[in-house]
């Protein structure tokens, strides 16, 4: 299941679409795990957004001073984000794929994914290539659905898995070599209705999180 054609059409409508699903808290409580505070100096730290879609991590991220590559699938998701950003020298936009992500390793001091780990091939794979592109000490944050039942999820939107096991994301994130391993609750659910309106899908958010030693 190849989910491109639709992240490429949707990406106009992404922002609308995204503010629908969650609110900003969820990215807050991303960089609050991640460590990341507005008042200190953070220009000399950099980050990857995977699956970065239309900004909304990176934006954040820009507007606390760290650089920031942004990875996507979807070159119509990436020129959307260029349109806010322009040629930004704090935004490095790239094409590419979760299998085999376009960074170098050990490259960038902290690595970003909101609701993208869902969409992958291999959770487990995507998560091992999250941690080789982080620079020892480098942490990595993902924000994403808990295990659910709303088939609409896979079907309408193009979800591959429906939420995950936070045993299971512990475990992966162990795998991949990170330590101090904490997954926890964002305080916050994703919500989405079905086309027919005969659906509404709530579902809780984790924060997941870990160095790389
Ligand atoms: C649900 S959107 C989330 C976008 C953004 N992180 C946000 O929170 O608004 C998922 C994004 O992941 C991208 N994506 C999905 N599978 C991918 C893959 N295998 N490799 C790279 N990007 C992928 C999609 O193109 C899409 O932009």
């Amino acid at each position: 299941m190849n989910s491109k054609p639709y992240f490429d059409e949707i990406a106009q409508q992404w922002d609308t679409l995204r503010q629908s699903f969650f609110s900003d808290n969820v990215r807050t409580k991303a960089f609050a795990v991640a460590g990341l505070t507005n008042n200190a100096d953070n220009t000399a730290l950099s980050a990857a957004d995977l699956g970065a879609g239309t900004s909304f991590i990176t934006e954040g991220l820009v507007n606390q001073g760290v650089r920031v590559i942004a990875v996507d699938q979807s070159e119509e998701m990436l020129r959307a984000m260029q349109r806010k950003f322009g040629t930004s020298d704090r935004v490095d936009y790239r094409q590419g794929n979760a299998d085999r992500l376009p960074v170098d390793a050990a490259s960038v001091d902290y690595a970003f994914a909101n609701m993208y780990l869902h969409h992958v091939e291999s959770p487990a794979d995507a998560i091992g290539e999250m941690a080789r592109i982080l620079k020892h000490g480098g942490r990595l944050v993902i924000t994403d659905l808990d295990e659910h039942h709303f088939e609409f999820l896979r079907t309408e939107q193009h979800d591959r898995w429906m939420g995950f096991k936070r045993e299971d994301v512990q475990a992966w994130f162990e795998q991949a070599g990170l330590r101090d391993v904490a997954v926890d609750c964002v305080g916050e659910n994703c919500c989405a209705s079905s086309a027919c309106g005969c659906q509404q899908a709530s579902v809780s958010i984790f924060v997941a999180s870990g160095q790389k030693v």
